[in-house]
């Protein structure tokens, strides 16, 4: 495995996301979404660091690769607080291809909130399929499988407190060790 952000690294890049975000969006009352369970460490650390009046709510997405090639996305909505006439910032933990997000997106537009911003950790470079501009991210990467701060492979590794890559070898034990 090799470190790819470190904890330093990471403090000063959500700190800056975290200034961004108070100087564009001033002290209108927010409702902080975290998309769970990859931003739950990332959303832990910005909401500190956030000055307008803030509630907090949930929403779990997961998808899993059945057959197909396309993996389905499933969206467990019940943890979310009333959002109609808020503003609201979903927080997710990576921007790979945009389909998490846009399907997040298209369900908390459904609720009817006075308006809509996303801040992720990470966008990778290259993967976009989905056209949208994310309104806050912390750091772009290059197109690699990353882990820590959050992000799981196989659910494992969320804890790591940098972001690292998982190297070839690494991603064949897992799954060795899983079969
Ligand atoms: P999407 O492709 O933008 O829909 O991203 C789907 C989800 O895949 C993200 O929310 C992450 O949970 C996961 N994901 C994408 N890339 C990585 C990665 O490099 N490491 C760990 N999880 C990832
Ligand atoms: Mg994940």
């Amino acid at each position: 495995m090799k470190t790819l952000i470190s904890q330093a690294e990471l403090e000063t890049g959500i700190t800056s996301m975290s200034a961004d975000i108070n100087k564009q969006l001033g002290s209108t009352p927010l409702t902080v979404i975290c998309v769970l369970t990859g931003s739950i460490i990332l959303v832990a650390d910005l909401i500190r660091h956030l000055e307008m009046p803030l509630r907090l709510g949930a929403l779990s997405a997961s998808s899993y690769k059945g057959n197909t090639d396309r993996s389905e996305l499933t969206l467990d909505t019940h943890l979310l607080p009333k959002l109609k006439g808020q503003h609201v910032l979903i927080v997710d933990d990576i921007f790979d291809t945009g389909h998490t997000l846009n399907e997040v997106i298209k369900h908390i537009q459904t609720l009817q909130p006075a308006a809509v911003y996303t801040a992720v950790l990470l966008q990778k470079n290259g993967r976009q399929e989905i056209e949208l501009d994310i309104d806050f991210v912390a750091f772009e990467i290059p197109d690699e499988f990353v882990v820590g701060y959050g992000l799981d492979y196989q659910d494992l590794y969320r804890n790591l407190p940098y972001v690292a890559v998982l190297e070839e070898h690494e991603i064949r034990q897992a799954t060795d060790a899983s079969a």
